[in-house]
């Protein structure tokens, strides 16, 4: 008999005898998994196994450059992190071999292999997929969605959740390798604030360190940095300083304690013979690893960043080069025989797996690097979060370059050295939409591109798309020109300035997606086709893109463009800015965008929470909030708005948070408190109301309002009001 259980679950398995292995759903039939096609080989250096899929539309398994629809034309996705530049059809700084798969129907699954070995992923035509790794075990997790969102939320409950990013860290940021000064800085600070552009967080590059050392700065050409970073504070800004995960061991003794500690404690990276493994990366002379597996590693690391916070207030961390990036090929000495590094099979390039990194053969505490290597980074970040946490009492923000799966309960990631250049800006919202599959919603790239001179059009664009970046910070590499906001002329002013205004209006919606995403795994940036997963048109789009479910991003993404054919699922959406309705069928429209506009729609059915902007997050937390209702084709909309002080630890957990929801039908708006732990002040401006012809009268809570036209849509004044009490909002 079966148990209650059984029947409800969405699956069906079939194990034959001789060891082939079918899942399919229950409701459909459609094939989850079925192994069929070939046999397991489970060796020591040589995993594999194959299954059919449900269909050629597969997204996951990266990072790569590329879209987010995989191609299935003998196609090999390799994963191992390595620190060179994305380019396509190569590892990248990244390892996830999580996938997702729409069934035909629109019902989707998910697949997480939970190895951390170097492996490729083969997509066949047939469909089907060979997931083949040199190492571990084959840990296998299934889910059965069966919505995009649901299997997020499940891959996401396995492997961790994103952090909750303290507010400030929504704000714009602004960074650039090779200001070389703290005079520098202050020059570009100060002629972006000049321009009127919000900035909530000045970041400091491996230039501001003394003679590249972690836990320093230039005494020389950052005198004074401790008391710029105060005034910053008091400003209402933050402060974000970068560290390496490797430490120079050349240093005279009794210098530099996280040396000479590590050295106390015998924890750095070993090579086969017992000594510390050299390699190079920014230190004048070599570098030794930390071995973050090792339990001594995290107090370790936690008393440098303690120490130096004695020193320099800073607010968030940049941890990079951490796959890690070797300048050497091994170490300094290279690396020896041995079947860990030259294992039979190769996965993904031609080269060496110890190609710009460690040996595969340094130990580790309990294994090789071979085994470590794709954890590597995801043991900083946690390590760095605890740290970081203790020092500060205060929420962690950390951005990593490297990242292993579940890295997003400790970090975000931003894109790596993309280049200036039409094509790397396109690349730029694949690898957020696939950032959020992987549960690190937290993510971004370097706005105006990083390597190489970008021109001023390309740079106007970018500011617009990069203001819809989860993590927005323009940054650059040292030999380029100055690309900040405020070194061009009018058009990429004006187009930082509108953009970023409307990001500063939407965080209160930004923010509660993170919360979201951080409690149930939703993600915060989602392509279109997790809301339409009926609609088969939406399932390669990733030039346009969603925050939530209700507000989509179209930029301009080519040379020269002003318009941009966009696809509309079906439903009525209205512009952001005029309120202008557009009922789609399921079509495209052409929007126009002069150098200085990006075009946002809001979803019909959505109430969106927005807040007056400010210069920074700290002044636009005090400002009235405004309420968008954008009504459906039933007149209906609701939505959600978490509000906390934005930057204590565990507000949520410790019920430390407001939650309010809104709801509308015909011409009735409620608002109903759900929570009200966090004593603010949460004053209204304005309720917006799109897709209703007229008022002639409004009241809220039975007092008579003013209420007026603005050409498309209609604005009731709620001076007065506050979110805090429960209101009707009514209209005739
Ligand atoms: C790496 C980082 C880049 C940084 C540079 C110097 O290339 O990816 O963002 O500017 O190192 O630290």
């Amino acid at each position: 008999m079966k148990s209650k259980k059984e029947k409800n679950e969405l699956y069906l398995v079939n194990l034959t005898s001789d060891g082939s292995l079918l899942i399919t759903r229950k409701s459909s039939g459609a094939i989850v998994f079925q192994t069929e096609l070939s046999r397991l080989v489970y060796s020591d250096q040589f995993l594999q196994i194959s299954s059919y899929t449900a269909s050629k539309y597969l997204y996951g398994f990266g990072e790569h450059k590329e879209g987010i629809l995989k191609s299935f034309n003998w196609n090999r996705l390799t994963l191992f992190n390595q620190g060179d530049l994305p380019v396509p059809n190569r590892n990248l700084y990244g390892t996830h071999p999580f996938y997702l798969v729409v069934e035909p129907g629109g019902n989707t699954n998910g697949v997480f292999l939970f190895n951390s070995n170097a492996m490729d992923a083969l997509l066949q035509p047939t469909p089907a997929i060979t997931l083949r790794s040199i190492g571990g075990i084959l840990d296998l997790f299934i889910m059965l969605g069966p919505t995009p969102t649901d299997v997020v939320k499940q891959y996401t409950s396995i492997v961790g959740r994103t952090f909750m990013p303290p507010y400030w860290s929504l704000g714009f940021h602004i960074c650039k390798y090779g200001y070389f000064s703290l005079n520098k800085t202050i020059e570009v600070l100060e002629r972006n604030l000049a321009a009127d552009i919000p900035i909530d967080v000045q970041w400091h590059d491996i230039d501001f360190m003394h003679r590249n050392l972690d836990f320093t700065y230039d005494p020389v050409d950052f005198k004074g940095l401790p008391e710029f970073v105060e005034k910053l504070h008091n400003d209402g800004r933050h402060y974000v300083a970068m560290i390496s995960p490797g430490v120079s061991d050349v240093e005279e003794p009794n210098t530099y304690a996280p040396y000479d500690e590590g050295k106390k404690l015998d924890l750095f990276v070993k090579d086969v013979n017992g000594s510390y493994i050299h390699g190079k990366v920014w230190n004048t002379n070599y570098t030794v690893f930390p071995d973050f597996s090792n339990p001594k590693t995290p107090p370790y690391w936690a008393k440098q960043f303690d120490v130096y916070h004695l020193k320099l207030h800073y607010d968030g961390i940049w941890i990079d080069m951490n796959e890690p990036l070797n300048f050497l090929n091994g170490s300094d000495v290279g690396c020896p025989d041995s079947p860990l590094e030259d294992p039979q099979y190769l996965p993904g390039r031609p080269y060496p797996l110890r190609t710009l990194t460690l040996c595969m053969t340094a130990k580790h505490l309990k294994t090789e690097h071979y085994n470590e290597h794709n954890l590597l980074a995801y043991r900083e970040a946690h390590a760095t979060y605890n740290a970081i946490r203790d020092v500060r009492k205060k929420r962690p923000f950390i951005i990593s370059r490297a990242t292993f799966s579940g890295q997003g309960q400790w970090s975000g990631h931003w894109s790596g050295d993309i280049t200036s250049n039409w094509e790397d800006m396109r690349y730029t919202i694949p690898s957020m939409l696939m950032f959020n599959f992987y549960g690190m919603s937290m993510i971004g790239s370097d706005i105006c591109g990083f390597r190489l001179n970008v021109t001023e059009d390309l740079c106007a664009r970018w500011q617009s798309l990069g203001a819809f970046y989860p993590f927005s910070r323009n940054h650059n590499d040292f030999d380029t020109f100055e690309q900040d906001p405020a070194a061009w002329g009018p058009d990429v002013i004006d187009a930082t300035k509108n953009s970023l205004r409307t990001r500063y209006y939407l965080l209160p919606y930004l923010y509660t997606l993170f919360y979201k995403s951080h409690i149930f795994g939703e993600t915060v940036i989602r392509p279109l086709f997790f809301e339409f997963p009926d609609d088969a048109n939406t399932y390669s789009i990733d030039e346009e893109f969603l925050w939530g479910p209700s507000l989509m991003i179209l930029p301009i993404l080519y040379e020269n463009a002003v318009k941009v054919d966009a696809y509309f699922p079906k439903g009525v959406w209205y512009d952001f800015y005029s309120g202008k309705s557009m009922k789609s069928k399921g079509e495209k429209f052409t929007l126009e965008a002069n150098i200085t506009h990006i075009n946002v729609a809001v979803r019909g059915g959505a109430i969106l929470p927005l807040q007056l902007p400010g210069k920074t997050t700290v002044e636009s937390r005090t400002n009235a909030f405004d309420l968008l209702i954008a009504l459906d084709e039933n007149n209906a909309a609701t939505g959600e708005l978490y509000w906390d002080d934005g930057d204590s630890l565990d507000t949520y957990e410790n019920e430390n948070y407001n939650l309010i929801s809104f709801s509308a039908k015909d011409n009735v708006t409620t608002t109903k408190v759900l929570k009200n732990k966090y004593i603010s002040i949460m004053d209204l401006n304005e309720v917006k109301i799109f897709g209703i012809d007229t008022i002639k009268s409004a009241t809220i809570n039975n007092e008579s309002v003013p209420s007026y036209s603005n050409s498309n849509y209609w604005i009731v004044n709620a001076t007065g009001f506050s979110l805090l009490d429960e209101l009707t909002i009514s209209w005739t």
